[in-house]
């Protein structure tokens, strides 16, 4: 039989901080929507810069659970937020409703991957504010349940997310490939709208996995991805990196054009800076591309090369800015 929740009788309060991640083997498609499974695993880079500081406030006194993003409530936002916090409450055996109050340093929803740092901040701010005592596997399992890349953002560095078996999930976790230091690549994001995506990536995958003939192939081919970029990593061979991580990122945005109606994720822009970018390569600065389901582009270059890079997307027609980072830690807990 379970315990019956304790009840808080003062508020609990803490702040964690988390960086987005971008996938070089991309994550698309579920083998279960309830517990949020993914059906490929994925390979990630955690950023330095574009993170989420979010601090989650447990209080008795409260009726309902609240978000503030950016300092303004979010009602649209609330219901997914609440029912992960239910998830993470009855984990943690406690009831009580929270106040969560959440600000990125980039636009929200606009393809950088403010759900992946926004799951990872509240995980492992709830988890310190509860003192839960949850281990990282375990955070990263939670994490999960919110959104699928958020599990990447509990580690830092470059990260591996496995498909699991189980039906529990319990084996559908991130885990540590190599740390920052390993290989310190560098990443410039050329932003060219700042409007939110039409179709997020949830509903995206879910349409397409629904739909594309294509997709049992994608699923299929993953491993052999995954190996590829597992091996150029671990050797730091920057061209081999660059070619699957390139293939892959189209592989995902073909499959999801594949989709009945299709999705188009990327604008005119996207298509320039792809092309740029390879030229650069072309002429041996070492960059690749990755884009995710959005139509901003992320370039992965090695340190000698950011400069060149910035400057040849910053001058691409329709690019608004041009974000740089390079690799960051884990999520933490931060003072409130
Ligand atoms: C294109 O993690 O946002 O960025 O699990 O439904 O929340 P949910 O999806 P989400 O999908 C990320 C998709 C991607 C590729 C990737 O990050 O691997």
């Amino acid at each position: 039989m379970s315990k019956a929740p304790i009840e808080l009788d003062a508020p609990r309060c803490a702040s964690a901080r988390a960086g987005a991640n971008f996938a070089l083997i991309k994550y698309w498609g579920k083998r279960d929507l309830a517990l949020n499974l993914p059906d490929v695993g994925s390979i990630s880079l955690t950023l330095e810069r574009l993170c989420t500081e979010t601090t989650v406030s447990f209080d008795p006194a409260l009726d309902a659970d609240e978000l503030l993003l950016d300092g303004r409530p979010d009602p649209a936002r609330t219901p997914r937020i609440s029912a992960f916090l239910d998830l993470l409450r009855a984990r943690a055996g406690m009831r009580a409703f929270a106040r969560v109050e959440t600000a990125n340093d980039f636009p929200t929803a606009a393809g950088l991957a403010s759900s992946a740092s926004g799951f990872a901040a509240l995980t492992v701010a709830v988890n310190a504010a509860l003192a839960a005592g949850w281990d990282a596997r375990t955070l990263s399992e939670l994490a999960r349940i919110g959104s699928g890349s958020a599990a990447r953002s509990i580690f830092g560095g470059f990260v591996e997310m496995h498909r699991g078996e189980r039906d529990d999930g319990r084996d559908s976790v991130a885990e540590p490939l190599a740390g920052v230091g390993h290989w310190p690549l560098q990443v410039a994001v050329a932003i060219s709208t700042r409007a939110e995506k039409a179709v997020g990536s949830t509903e995206g995958m879910q349409r397409t996995a629904d739909t594309s003939p294509f997709y049992r192939a994608w699923v299929e081919h993953q491993p052999a991805d995954l190996a590829e970029a597992r091996a150029a990593i671990a050797d730091k061979d920057f061209e081999r990196l660059a070619e699957v991580a390139e293939g892959s990122a189209l592989a995902m945005h073909g499959l999801a054009m594949s989709a009945r109606p299709g999705l188009l994720y990327f604008n005119a822009t996207t298509m320039e800076c792809l092309h740029r970018i390879r030229a650069l390569r072309a002429d041996g600065v070492p960059v690749f591309f990755t884009v995710d389901a959005g139509p901003q582009v992320k370039a992965i270059c090695e340190p000698v090369a950011l400069p060149t890079v910035r400057d040849a997307l910053a001058d691409v027609p329709g690019v608004l800015d041009v974000v740089e980072s390079g690799l960051g830690p884990g999520a933490e807990v931060i003072d409130s």
